[in-house]
């Protein structure tokens, strides 16, 4: 019987995660999702971020369905007290260095976009983020230095870690439309020119798949400019981190969109991996029951895809939200002021077209 890790965390994290572990049941009765505190709603028990029983829960589970983390209250507070810190504690504990981001528009929802309709009609890219390493790992100081405070971060890359990220971007790709955008900063920093020689170096093992190489500022301009055009992107972890949300809206709601991080545990769609919605934690609209929870239930279909093996399902509850979407369902995120749907009955609409 599969084992799946259930974390909530914070904020609409528990609303739409709730969602998710609904429709998990119905097409997969067979799993056993075991819920347990993290981020937060760990610190308000008095817990750390990541409490020892859910890490060990995520240890003899096959894969983590997390929801988010993270609250205002927090604001400030050193990175050990913060919610944040745990998901760093699974994200390099479990080595989860490959983060997917897959960005797509339903049909029908094209208008929700901050764009024209005719620029992300098809929209369907991936984002290939690096998600253990870089600036957000490297050694990091905060000092006074002649009387002055004084702060600096570290960005560091190995060239193995860049390379098998970037080879996680070719086999995508090569699966897909087989166009890989490799996105850097080759004109400042000493990481980015690295990261470029090595996803050179081994670009001639993927003759079929077309690379090319944008500036990480140029990415941020044309994601806006053409979309469409994207298949699949990859690159490091912080410039991942503000080009999947600037992708993400681009689709009209951040609300829509899942993903999933790998590592090198398991094998081919047994891989242990973490499931997560993209969007955070929303504290205005938490516990009002009016969250969106189409990136829960999507990161549900993931996990399906890459840890238990299961493209049947993982398939079916994605035609089953695209369906939903289709027949005019809408949370109020993308209802464009239209009567809308609460997070419940939303979910109801995704169970009823399976
Ligand atoms: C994300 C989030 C996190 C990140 C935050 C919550 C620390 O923005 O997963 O994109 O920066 O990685
Ligand atoms: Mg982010």
């Amino acid at each position: 019987m599969p084992d799946i890790a259930v974390l909530p965390g914070d904020g609409i994290g528990v609303d739409i995660t709730r969602e998710a572990v609904r429709v998990l049941a119905q097409v997969r009765p067979d799993v056993r999702c075991t819920e347990a505190p993290v981020g937060g709603a760990a610190l308000d028990r008095g817990l750390p971020p990541l409490p020892d029983d859910t890490r060990a829960l995520c240890e003899r589970s096959d894969a983590i369905l997390f929801g988010a983390v993270g609250l205002p209250k927090y604001d400030g507070k050193p990175m050990a007290e913060r919610p944040e810190a745990a998901l760093f504690a699974l994200r390099s504990g479990f080595k989860l260095y490959a983060n997917l981001r897959p960005v797509r528009v339903f049909p029908g929802l094209e208008d929700a976009s901050s764009l024209r309709p005719e620029l992300v009609r098809g929209l369907d890219l991936v984002v290939v983020r690096e998600l253990t390493g870089g600036i957000y790992f490297g050694k990091k100081e905060t000092r006074i230095e002649n009387g002055v405070e004084v702060a600096s971060d570290t960005m560091l890359y190995r060239a193995p870690e860049i390379e098998r990220i970037a080879r996680t971007g070719f086999e995508l790709a090569r699966r897909r439309r087989k166009h890989l955008t490799s996105v850097d900063k080759e004109n400042v920093l000493d990481t980015s020119r690295l990261w470029r020689r090595v996803v050179l170096r081994i670009a001639p093992e993927y003759p079929d798949v077309h690379l090319d190489h944008l500036l990480v500022d140029n990415a941020a301009m044309q994601l806006v400019r053409r979309p469409a055009d994207f298949d699949v992107i990859v690159t490091e972890n912080m410039f991942g981190d503000i080009l999947s949300d600037e992708a993400a809206i681009v689709t009209g709601s951040i609300g829509t969109l899942p993903s999933a991080s790998l590592g090198e545990r398991g094998s081919p769609g047994k891989q242990f991996g973490m499931y997560e919605p993209i969007g955070g934690t929303a504290p205005d609209i938490a516990g009002k029951g009016i969250a969106n929870p189409t990136a829960a239930i999507l990161s549900a279909a993931l996990l399906l895809r890459y840890s238990l093996d299961d493209e049947t399902n993982a398939s079916r509850i994605e035609r089953a939200v695209q369906a939903a979407y289709a027949a005019g369902k809408r949370t109020a995120d993308v209802a464009a002021g239209a009567p809308a749907l609460s997070t419940t009955a939303f979910t109801d609409a995704v169970i009823a077209e399976l």
